[in-house]
């Protein structure tokens, strides 16, 4: 296995990140963590220093221990992960005027090309993401350059012998093209078979879930989504009945949803799902209001209040479970406090606060979407419950513009469930980041047969997204989207007119509130 020593780079995860995808093992430690006992007990193939914020030339800032150097793996230093290995091998690290770079840097390559440089520099050139205060200004004994940058004239450095490379730039993030090549290389040269999986993963996981939870009992909010499902799933193996889940049902669920998800997970897995129907009280304190900002708030804190009120009901329970991702965890550390401005209160499962004081389980929280996908099919979750679209927490109130009652949100899933079907049926489901319908708070004249209808009129929205963080509508056929209007249109009672939402995130947002 291999050992990350962390320096509080905000991007470290994604170095675990890319050498799972390698298949190989590895754990992430704060560098205060790593003493050499640490480190013979941790037993590392090889070690990879992280980057980070601080500056090597401060008085006290982080250091790696000095044996390391003695203990006989291959090292690879990342940005201060570099600096900190020149300074403790003899180099010289210079910070202030004129060293900075940031963002997109061009390495060029010396003459000599070493097998940590298999596969780059094929055009003279690679293209790496520079974020540096400091630099490196005369490198370690033993060390050479094997690339440069404009600003960066020790950009990679190596000690073949003792098998030290050190990079100024950081090969994980995605504008360094070619970085992972650069790790494939790292790893091989360690040893490393890459046999390591999603099924290790798992054993590896549960092994830690038993451990930390003990005897006691957990509890968790699950939501029908895939991370709180996955999750659920996971420490269910770990522990079985030691788990009880809550099913919060604000009455704002698609058509037959709560009973597919309870039933998925009661009778087909096993799970104790506590089904907490509160339809009445959410529509209740929901009743005549149409403010976007003020319907998102109320779900929220009802949610958390009836999420408490039976978490309180389970007796001995220490632990809450959370579905947390990745890059859940970097947004909420770049993020928090930023000065960027509130769009929607956002209400999710995860957002379940501190003061419940129960200790948290957070199984997911080292991956990205895609592995957990790749977790939950492991775990023998069906592929349609995995690659489901995402729901938002508040549901269906954030489709239904203006006042919610309970008449449109009937209509609205109905013609929810008939756009669904049709996207299954013409297999496009996959190709769509989420697709739903939204009820409009207007009603609009047609005419049926030889009479006059007076009812809503929807919009159907389909987006292709990465991350749901900018969007654009997907182009569906004419023929599509004719095919289903009019089945709509004829099948539900209370829609005369369709629409095709056709606006990109931004301006828009995904959903309509
Ligand atoms: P917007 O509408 O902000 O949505 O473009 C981006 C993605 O986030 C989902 N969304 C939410 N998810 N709680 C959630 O769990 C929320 O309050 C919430 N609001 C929006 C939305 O469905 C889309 O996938």
């Amino acid at each position: 296995r291999l050992l990350i020593i962390d320096f509080g780079s905000q991007v470290t995860q994604l170095i675990a990140r890319r050498l799972r995808e390698l298949n190989v093992y590895c754990e992430i430690h704060p560098y205060q963590n790593v003493t050499m006992d640490f480190v013979r007990q941790f037993a590392p193939k090889a070690v990879i220093f992280s980057g980070g914020p601080d500056s090597v030339t401060r008085e006290g800032s982080p250091r790696v221990p000095q044996e390391i150097f003695d203990y006989g793996v291959p090292i690879l230093g990342i940005c201060y992960g570099q600096q900190v290995m020149m300074h403790q091998l003899g180099g010289t690290v210079l910070s202030g005027h004129g060293t900075a770079e940031f963002g997109r840097a061009y390495v060029t390559p010396s003459d000599e090309r070493i097998d940590l440089l298999g596969g780059w520099f094929l055009e003279n050139k690679e293209q790496v993401w520079m974020s540096h205060g400091d630099h490196v200004s005369v490198i370690a004994p033993g060390f050479k350059v094997y690339g440069t940058s404009p600003n960066a004239p020790f950009a990679i450095t190596a000690d073949l012998d003792r098998h030290f490379y050190a990079v100024q730039f950081h090969p994980e993030v995605h504008h360094t093209p070619n970085g992972k090549t650069l790790y494939e290389n790292f790893v091989r040269i360690a040893g490393f078979a890459g046999d390591w999986t999603m099924g290790a993963y798992r054993e590896q996981m549960v092994e830690k879930i038993r451990t930390d939870v003990g005897d006691k009992k957990v509890i968790c909010a699950l939501s029908g989504g895939v991370d709180s499902s996955v999750a659920a799933a996971l420490i269910h193996e770990a522990i079985g009945d030691q788990l009880t889940c809550v099913f919060v049902d604000h009455g704002l669920l698609r058509k037959n949803e709560a009973q597919e998800v309870v039933g998925m997970f009661r009778d087909n897995m096993n799970l104790q799902v506590i089904h907490a129907d509160e339809t009445e009280l959410f529509l209740g304190e929901l009743e005549g209001q149409s403010d976007p900002e003020t319907k998102r708030k109320i779900i929220g804190k009802l949610f958390i209040d009836v999420f408490q009120k039976y978490a309180d009901g389970i007796e001995g329970a220490e632990f809450l479970a959370q579905g947390t991702l990745y890059p859940d965890v970097i947004e909420s550390v770049s993020f928090s406090g930023g000065p960027s401005v509130t769009i929607k209160s956002h209400h999710n499962v995860g957002g379940l606060p501190e003061k419940m004081g129960l200790k948290l389980i957070e199984p997911l929280r080292e991956l990205f979407k895609d592995e957990v996908r790749a977790l939950g099919r492991e775990l023998g979750l069906p592929d349609s419950f995995i690659g489901r679209h995402p729901f938002p927490g508040p549901g269906l109130a954030i489709r239904c513009p203006g006042e919610i009652t309970r008449n449109k949100l009937n209509i609205l899933r109905e013609a929810d469930a008939i756009y669904l079907d049709q996207i299954r049926k013409h297999g496009l489901y996959d190709d769509i980041w989420q697709a739903f319908v939204a009820i409009l708070p207007v009603r609009t004249v047609g005419v049926m047969g030889d009479g006059r209808t007076y009812d809503y009129a929807c919009a159907l929205r389909a987006v292709t997204s990465v991350d749901g963080m900018t969007a654009d509508y997907y182009p569906f056929s004419h023929e599509f989207l004719g095919e289903t209007a009019t089945r709509i249109i004829n099948e539900v009672k209370g829609i005369n007119r369709c629409t095709y939402d056709i606006t990109s995130k931004p301006p828009g947002t995904i959903e309509w509130e």
